[in-house]
């Protein structure tokens, strides 16, 4: 079985199922700045059930594999796009299994840093997400502050990004990840 915890490993979590989504963009070309040695991963929030207390007990197979992706992460990066003015309801979701039952709280401690993109602005979701995120007790990367608006002046119809601006942002977001791993 793959050893995780050989080199150093960052998770990202998009907070869009969207295919050709900004955010798995953005996390895509955050991943283009990292290193060699630094492995990257994007959870697969897809098949999560909505949380329930009740299915604590026996947890589905999805969230203990997402559970344990988390662990087993040295930083988690997280992007989503604006819903009505918040975050959306699949990344609340993602965070509600990640913040209760076994392996308690994998996010806890855990350097992370959260971005998004939206077809016009991500600052009240980023303010919302970052609420939850001390809730969760995230040991937070502040800066730079990446809040992708107009998307799709940024992204070709693929989801790539081509805006060298935030391309600049996503290498000095890479410095700091480097800094507090090394
Ligand atoms: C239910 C819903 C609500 C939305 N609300 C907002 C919003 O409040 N602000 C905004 O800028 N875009 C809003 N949008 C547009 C999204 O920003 C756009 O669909 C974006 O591409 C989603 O991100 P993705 O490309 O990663 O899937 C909304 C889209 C949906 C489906």
């Amino acid at each position: 079985m793959e050893d995780l915890k050989s080199e150093l490993h960052i998770v990202g979590i998009c907070g869009s199922l969207r295919k050709n989504s900004f955010n798995r963009g953005l996390l895509r070309a955050f991943e283009q700045q990292l290193p060699d040695h630094i492995k990257f991963t994007i959870a697969d929030l897809s098949e999560l059930p909505f949380f329930s207390e009740e299915r604590e007990n026996n947890l589905p197979e999805t969230v203990l594999k997402l559970k344990e992706l988390v662990e087993s992460a040295d930083a988690v990066i997280v992007s989503t796009p604006e819903y009505n003015l918040s975050y959306t309801a699949v990344l609340k979701n993602a965070l509600e299994w990640l913040s209760r039952g076994s392996l308690q709280r994998p996010l806890a401690g855990k350097p992370t840093a959260v971005m998004g993109a939206a077809s016009i602005q991500v600052g009240v979701s980023q303010s919302h997400l970052r609420d939850v995120m001390h809730a969760l007790n995230v040991k937070l990367i502040n800066r730079p502050i990446i809040q992708v608006g107009n998307a799709r002046e940024k992204f070709d119809e693929k989801g790539n990004l081509i805006d060298r601006g935030v391309k600049e942002q996503l290498e000095k977001l890479k410095d700091e990840f480097m800094n507090v791993l090394n």
